[in-house]
């Protein structure tokens, strides 16, 4: 299957709801620099996302410049984003799911779809930081077969060839 042929996938979530899975577009721009301005305080994660708009713009445009881009859509609502910075053959990401959205599955399917789009794209390893504090994190990637590679005081490092 190409990439062409995998830019968007339906999911219903834990929640009964129909939610898009699809690879960042700049017409979403808006609608993603939206979720961010409503992401709350205790949900970021490693200092991110930058809590004013200018942050939110400058980071979403510098990490859809040098990578992949995908989102979660509930409507016409972005409520989840990856961006994916490769390097060579690899990619280290960041997920944030809106904090309304959390522990439905939706991080799950994004980066199941994620992964499929940039192994397409000849990426064979996906590479993740987070905070030793956050168990939702650690779960997730956990479950999705990433193995924590190494640690230090404040983050876990992720890895899984894909
Ligand atoms: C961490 C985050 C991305 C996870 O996304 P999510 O949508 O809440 O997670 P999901 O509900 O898809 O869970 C992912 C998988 O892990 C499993 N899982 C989640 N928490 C789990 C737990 N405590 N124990 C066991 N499994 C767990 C789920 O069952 C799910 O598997 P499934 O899809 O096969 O059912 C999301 O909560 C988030 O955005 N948090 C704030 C920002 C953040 O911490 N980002 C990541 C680090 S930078």
């Amino acid at each position: 299957m190409s990439a062409e042929g995998l830019i968007s996938e339906f999911y219903v979530d834990k929640k009964g709801e129909i939610i898009l899975v699809t690879v960042f577009v700049p017409e979403e721009r808006e609608n993603l620099i939206r979720m961010y301005e409503e992401y709350d305080p205790e949900s970021r994660c490693c200092g991110l996302p930058p809590n004013t708009r200018n942050g939110i713009e400058s980071w979403i445009d510098a990490l859809h410049k040098n990578g992949y881009g995908f989102i979660a859509k509930l409507g016409d609502r972005v409520i989840g984003h990856i961006a994916a910075v490769p390097e060579n053959s690899e990619a280290e990401f960041a997920i944030f799911i809106h904090p309304d959205f959390v522990d439905r599955g939706i991080g799950g399917e994004l980066i199941r779809f994620a992964s499929r789009v940039m192994r397409e794209k000849g990426v064979r390893k996906l590479k993740a930081i987070t905070e030793r504090t956050n168990r939702r994190a650690i779960e997730t990637y956990r479950h999705l077969g990433f193995l924590a590679v190494s640690r230090d005081p404040l983050y876990v490092y992720f890895e899984k060839e894909i």
